[in-house]
């Protein structure tokens, strides 16, 4: 597999190579090169490997982790160094930094944590090098020239049922497609979660900065600097940072929104509020599928029977609605069936629960796409982002009824 992140060993302790060796063996996307059993030993593989990333161990005898990154960074530059070391100290970590190490590891590590800092580091360089080489002229004659991307809302109409996890997983899963230009929207404008989800400083510029912008005739071309850059590579606009500051967004402010967005990406994902209102439905409005969650829950089924017939009032076509059944496979004394007869619609997509996955990354600020990719709700969430990056042609004649669509605000 071309696409695989090739690592690079370095620890002088035998064991300790054979053990993350063969750790790293289980990870589809990683391949270790090599593993050195000096810094010397590391600098000469590294300039013949060439690897992605490189985990060096900090106490080694003769030279340590720290003098042999310092030398690395100036002789192959295009590796990235992850530290590990027993010492979790302030000064361990400053002078790790400061010699180029781009992640820091404190030994015992789970094998979560170790693949996961690989991949973020791995994932942060590679979008470096591709901002680098595409200049800002290509870029912007790049967005003026694609075809315009899908607007998908996340929507439920009841709380709780996984939104937020699943419009972040999804964008993060496709953002990791080739090529693929992911913009994930926080659309719960009062109450917003996703900078959580992706441990972003709520201090970053959100959508209340950039609606005055627009307003005045500002150039879209600035929307850039509205627009966060996760690790990933996933763009993110985030909601205000506090709820009086919602009111600024305005729905045509909203569809102005989504629509420059639309223009220069493959995907725009926005997490909406639960509740009905003016900007909530301006997001479904405008949006091209409206990806709706539900749970195996008496209540979620009854809220979703009444969305779907709003949703025909509203005269959204029928392919318009995509239903996906979150923890689908939670043993609640429903089933799968019971759902689709008492809606009267089939379930489109299911993710599974993983309550470990979930949590674990939540509570780390990291997506489970990313600390857990193998995981079955990793999966799930990567088919669902395919699905939706996939052409629209893709969907099933039949699902489509051309409906005239009525004007959003007659119906309120
Ligand atoms: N597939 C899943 N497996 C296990 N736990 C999940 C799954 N999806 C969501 N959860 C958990 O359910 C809870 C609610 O999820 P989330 O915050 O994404 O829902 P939401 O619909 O966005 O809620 P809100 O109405 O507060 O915005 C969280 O604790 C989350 O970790
Ligand atoms: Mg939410």
């Amino acid at each position: 597999m071309s696409d695989q992140i090739r690592v690079l060993i370095v620890d002088d302790i035998l064991e300790t190579r054979d053990h993350l060796t063969k750790l790293l063996g289980f990870e589809k996307d990683i391949e270790v090169v090599g593993a050195a059993a000096s810094g010397a030993e590391a600098l000469e593989m590294a300039a013949t490997m060439l690897p992605d990333v490189v985990l060096m161990d900090i106490n080694m005898p003769e030279m340590d982790g720290i003098a042999a990154t310092e030398l690395l960074m100036a002789r192959v530059p295009s590796a990235s160094v992850v530290m590990m070391s027993v010492q979790g100290e302030a000064d361990y970590l400053r002078r790790s930094m400061l010699a180029g190490a781009r992640e820091f590891l404190v030994k015992p590590f789970s094998s979560d944590e170790l693949t996961a800092s690989i991949r973020q580091v791995y994932a942060r360089e590679r979008d470096k090098i591709g901002r680098m080489v595409l200049p800002v002229a290509e870029a912007r004659t790049a967005a003026r020239d694609r075809e315009p991307g899908r607007v998908v809302a996340v929507f439920s109409p009841k709380g709780g049922v996984g939104r937020t996890t699943i419009a972040v997983n999804m964008a993060v899963a496709a953002a990791s497609e080739p090529g693929a230009e992911v913009v994930l929207v926080d659309g719960s404008f009062q109450f917003g979660d996703v900078g959580v989800l992706l441990n972003l400083n709520p201090k970053n510029k959100s959508i209340a900065d950039l609606v005055p912008e627009l307003e005045a005739g500002g150039d879209p071309d600035s929307l850039d600097t509205f627009v966060i850059t996760h690790s990933t590579g996933t763009k993110v606009l985030l909601a205000p940072p506090s709820p009086e500051m919602a009111e600024l967004v305005t729905p045509a402010a909203i569809r102005r929104v989504l629509d420059v967005l639309r223009a220069r990406s493959d995907l725009v994902v926005v997490d909406c509020a639960a509740a009905f209102s003016d900007s909530t439905l301006a997001v479904l409005d405008t949006a091209d599928v409206i990806l709706t969650v539900l749970t195996l829950e008496i209540t979620s089924i009854k809220n979703m029977r009444l969305f779907l017939e709003v949703a025909e009032q509203l005269g959204y076509p029928g392919d318009k609605i995509e239903l996906v059944l979150n923890r689908a496979d939670s043993a609640l004394g429903i089933r799968v069936a019971d759902v689709e007869h008492s809606i009267g619609r089939k379930v489109d997509h299911t993710v599974v629960s993983d309550g470990r996955s979930v949590v674990y990354a939540l509570n780390r600020g990291v997506p489970f796409f990313v600390s857990n990719r193998e995981a079955q709700v990793s999966q799930d969430v990567l088919r669902l982002a395919k699905a939706l990056l996939g052409a629209p042609e893709a969907a099933p004649a039949e699902a489509r009824k051309p409906a005239p669509k009525k004007s959003l605000f007659a119906w309120r």
